[in-house]
Order: structure tokens, then sequence, then C-alpha cells
């Protein structure tokens, strides 16, 4: 099915200056680019995104991380996007990504992993809304 996702660069994938690399890989797969924008999030943005970690040990960390400087969150759009946009990204640990995906050519850590992906059309509506409202294309 035709479906859209969110996806959101790291402060630290900003920071190693791979935006146009990781845009180009969606773009050359044959995915619709239908919002993008570079901004630093809220810790309140942040905390409702990470909502689901709130009780683990490395929340606080994992907000203080994503706030910690620009994130460039995005909107794409195509067949079976979310789960093909997992793929393209590897493992959530880096450790366990196959060279060949963004998070295995690009981290080393779970912490610090490049990129986020939302996990299923759920998440992906209430990510889109989260981060960008009604102003798609
Ligand atoms: P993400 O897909 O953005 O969703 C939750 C994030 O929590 C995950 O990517 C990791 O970056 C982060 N995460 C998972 N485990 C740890 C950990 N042990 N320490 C810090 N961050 C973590």
């Amino acid at each position: 099915a035709i479906e859209k996702t969110f996806l959101m660069i790291k402060p630290d994938g900003v920071k190693r200056q791979v935006i146009g690399d990781i845009v180009n890989r969606f773009e050359r797969r044959g995915f619709e680019l239908k919002g993008a924008k570079l901004m630093v999030a809220s810790r309140e943005i942040a905390e409702a995104h990470y909502a689901e970690h709130a009780d683990k040990p490395f929340f606080g960390e994992l907000v203080d991380f994503i706030t910690s400087g620009p994130v460039f969150a995005m909107v794409w759009e195509g067949e079976n996007v979310i789960s093909l946009a997992r793929t393209m990204m590897g493992k959530t640990n880096p450790a366990d990504s196959q060279p060949g995906t963004i998070r295995g050519d690009f981290a080393v850590t779970v912490a610090e992993n490049i990129i986020h992906g939302s996990d299923s059309v759920e998440s992906a509506e209430r990510e889109i809304s989260l981060w960008f409202g009604e102003g798609l294309a």
C-alpha cells in the first residue's frame, strides 16, 4: 500500500553532514519527499515523540541528545515506505547493522544512531502530526 512515514536525521547525522546522502538514498529508491525542515526540537516535542520510552533508564539521555542540536525532520511517501525505510536504515543498534544501510555506513553506537523512522502505520500518523501538523505538500 502507498504509505507515509516520518524520518528524522538526528543531531549526530546533521553534524556529520550526511543529510544530502540520506535524502539521496530515499530519492533513488523511488520515494517522494512530502515535507522537510531543519529545526531544534523543544523538550516538549522530544518527550512526546519518545513517550513510549518514558520509563526506560536512557530516557533522559535520549531527550537531551535529540534536543542537543538541529534535527532534519522529513515525511516520505511511497509503496511500503514504512518497512522499506527501516530496512534501509539498518538495525536500531548500529553494531548489528549491515554495511550498505544508513546506520551500517555511518554509526557505531545505539545512542547516536543517525536516524529515526516510524515503526508502524499508527506511529507514522502520530509522529507526522506531532512534527508537521497540517503543513504537508
Ligand atoms: P529510535 O529509533 O530513535 O527510538 C528510540 C531510540 O532510543 C533509539 O532509536 C536509540 O537511539 C535510543 N536508544 C536505545 N537504546 C539506548 C540506550 N541504551 N542508550 C541510549 N539510547 C538508546
